[in-house]
């Protein structure tokens, strides 16, 4: 009998999605992986998946949700299925988890970069392989991880916490570029732009695991429950004051260069993690993931320069590939399968039918005929935009051929007519192109990059300059048959019309909007923007005939069918997968769970120190070491209960936790000054700095007390909490 694996993350994760396995004894392994944002056409979702889950279930023909043999999820700051991640607000996505009507006996969670670890290990062909996670942050504030894969079995080697380089991009990205969620590939794309500027000092440490950046930005997490509430809440994490970048301005000087300046550092402390990570494992291969790696510049640095003979990068390294993660090492570890889940190529999606298309067209009532994949060539060798749609989609954020633009990379006005006029993007934004695998290095350095996840210099600039960045490189995708048949096919045929065997080849979708899934949103996607053609499977609908009037008619029957579609959907699948589910319910538990959720991150470290003090004999000694700002509102907040000691001593850092202007303490002392002594008390009082001085005093074997965990908010946070309220945003007036 079949048995399936559903792999989910347990936390409204901006790239939620689903993946289900189907295998048993003499059935061949499959699976179907999707990304909510697909389906809802939302970017960045954060809701439950719905949608993905009823989609792999369609799929398989699962009728009953209790069908489902293992349920994988990660988790987050808490190894618990209910309210997984404490730091975070409760909300419908915490509810369904609670309400789904499966056993918990048939629920598992991993580590959220052993779920990445296992979404790349498990894809290479290696028998072996370093496996190097970096991120912006994992189950326990981990940024980046070292495994060792062999066989089936991963082994995690060493971690690193809280100042991470994904933090870092992202909170250039956000707070400065103004560039929002998911914006580091653009990040990327303005880095070439910029240069070295003296001026910008982005301070980090890469010394072994650590890619610290603790003097850059404030250490997480800062992303909880508190800025759910309200945005005032959540800290500006990086520590200079830099004004954020308008549309208008993203261009000036000062912004290139900072899109420069951590896009430069980012190639570095990859490189430099790379190359640690060969000395512990001196392993030929190294697989990647985490959503660092999507950043193709730094992943051929970190491989160029480094003693790997060979990379693999997922395609869907970042979140995205998370359930996909979970579900096969459910396969390969909880029901210890041996038999191999290849994957050939990156195409996770379902296929539709020849028929279902053509029933999307006849309802459209567009016109359209039969083209073949040589008359594809000839339209795009004539300078024409198409929409391709073909198979099943691919996972992750890049279109391989199956959900693509696809237009001629000879023309150089290609790339700023597509940026302008069809997808309606930023005009620095570069195109990949797609070549014939065998071709690759005729053109670029590379052999193989099937995912356009490497990047190379191109030794023909002028043959394919809109598929080129501005600095004469381009993140290839080679194609060759077994991976894409029908691809490969008009690369073949664009290349014996034009003796060039490359396609410039972007994304089928709109700006703001996820990648294309079905054929109606290929359709609706195509009305919106100004291709010639749409091909879907082997039909042509030319659209440039088609009058404006007529296009924006149908744009908005579709629209509706699919809004109502959406809507359908998701009442069937909370239907399907839950048990006694209740509105009313859901409103009271994210109130009760709100509360709970503030008072873990906020009021529990209060707590804990004052039990600490209470727990301390009167006249007892006390040593406070810490950062002055910390310590003085820590005096202000304990007054009355540090009064009962008869003596305290404090040790001071070089650094503040946040403040910049250091106001005395009584008396206090360097940090070296310390004369240990297992007999006295010693309290950490920073927040910013707690896991160094817990590392100082493991060295010393002396216990220091710690109040924070790995969802606390700092007890500065606390203060600036209750004494302005959400008033001003946290730390903009005072810093
Ligand atoms: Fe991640």
């Amino acid at each position: 009998m079949a048995k399936y694996i559903l792999g989910i993350q347990s936390y409204a994760n901006h790239d939620t999605g689903a993946c289900i396995i189907k295998f048993g004894n003499n059935i061949k392994p499959e699976l179907v992986a999707i990304s909510e944002e697909r389906l809802i056409r939302k970017k960045y979702p954060y809701t439950f998946p719905l949608h993905s889950i009823l989609y792999c279930m369609k799929h398989f023909k699962i009728k009953k949700f209790k069908n489902i043999d293992l349920i994988v999820s990660d988790w987050i700051r808490e190894k618990k299925w209910h309210r997984s991640g404490p730091s975070y607000n409760y909300q419908e996505f915490d509810y369904i988890k609670e309400k789904l009507d499966i056993k918990k006996t048939k629920l598992i969670q991993i580590n959220h970069h052993l779920a990445h670890a296992a979404s790349t290990f498990y894809s290479s062909e290696f028998k072996s392989s370093a496996i190097l996670i970096v991120d912006g942050n994992g189950s326990d504030v981990e940024t980046n991880s070292y495994f060792l894969g062999y066989g089936k079995k991963i082994k995690l080697l060493k971690n690193y916490k809280y100042h991470g380089l994904g933090a870092a991009y992202g909170a250039v990205t956000k707070q400065i570029l103004n560039l929002g969620t998911g914006g580091e590939g653009k990040t990327m794309g303005l880095a070439p732009y910029g240069r070295f500027n003296k001026k910008i000092k982005i301070n980090y440490e890469n010394k072994n695991i650590k890619t610290d950046f603790k003097n850059f930005m404030l250490r997480m997490p800062n992303s909880d429950v508190l800025n759910h509430i309200h945005p005032n809440y959540r800290a500006n994490t990086i520590r200079q004051k830099v004004k954020k970048a308008e549309k208008s301005n993203i261009m000036n000087r000062l912004y290139r260069d900072w899109a420069f300046m951590i896009q430069n550092i980012t190639e570095k402390t990859m490189r430099h993690l790379g190359n640690d990570i060969y000395k512990i494992t001196k392993s030929k291969n190294i697989c990647l993931a985490g959503g660092v790696a999507l950043n193709s510049v730094a992943n051929e640095k970190l491989f160029s320069k480094s003693k790997f003979k060979d990379i693999f990068i997922f395609p869907a390294c970042a979140d995205a590939g998370i359930p996909y993660g979970l579900a096969l090492w459910g396969y390969y570890n909880y029901f210890k399968q041996s038999k191999k889940i290849k994957f050939d190529n990156a195409y996770t999606g379902i296929n539709y039918k020849e028929i279902e298309i053509k029933k999307v067209i006849k309802l459209s009532g567009l016109k359209y005929k039969k083209i073949n994949d040589k008359e594809i060539a000839n339209l795009i060798s004539n300078g024409k935009v198409i929409g391709f749609f073909n198979g099943k989609s691919e996972y992750g954020p890049r279109a391989l051929g199956n959900r693509s633009i696809l237009a001629d990379p000879r023309r150089k006005y290609m790339r700023d007519y597509i940026n302008k006029h069809i997808k309606h993007r930023e005009f620095f934004r570069p195109f990949a192109p797609a070549i014939l695998e065998e071709k690759s290095n005729d053109y670029f350095k590379i052999k193989k990059s099937p995912f356009m996840l490497r990047v190379a210099k191109c030794k023909y600039k002028n043959k394919i300059p809109s598929a080129m960045h501005i600095d004469n490189t381009a993140r290839v995708q080679t194609v060759n048959k077994k991976q894409n048949p029908r691809f490969y096919s008009i690369l073949k045929n664009f290349n014996l019309i034009t003796g060039i065997p490359v396609v410039l080849n972007t994304s089928f979708n709109d700006a703001g909007e996820p990648l294309i899934e079905t054929p109606t949103d290929a359709i609706i996607s195509a009305l919106r923007t100004n291709l010639d053609y749409l091909i879907l499977g082997n039909n042509s609908i030319q659209l440039n005939l088609i009058a404006k009037i007529t296009k924006k008619k149908l744009l908005s029957k579709l629209l509706n069918i699919r809004e109502k579609k959406i809507y359908r959907d998701s009442k069937l699948s909370i239907k399907l997968l839950t048990k006694s589910y209740s509105k009313i319910e859901k409103k009271k538990k994210i109130l009760e769970g709100n509360k709970k959720a503030v008072k873990r991150v906020l009021k529990d470290p209060i707590l804990r120190m004052k039990n600490y003090f209470k727990k301390l004999k009167k006249n007892s000694k006390l040593f406070i070491i810490g950062t002055n700002d910390h310590t003085r509102t820590l005096i202000k907040i304990f007054k009355k209960d540090l009064s009962k000691f008869k003596s305290i001593k404090y040790f001071e850092l070089k650094n503040n936790d946040i403040y910049q202007n250091k106001k005395k303490i009584k008396i206090f002392d360097k940090l070296n000054s310390i004369k240990y002594n297992k007999n006295n008390n010693y309290f950490i009082s920073t927040f910013q700095y707690s896991e160094e001085i817990k590392y100082h005093f493991s060295k010393k074997r002396i216990n220091a007390f710690n109040a924070y965990d790995n969802c606390s908010r700092s007890i500065i946070d606390y203060a600036f909490i209750k004494k302005y309220n959400n008033k001003f945003k946290m730390y903009q007036k005072i810093i």
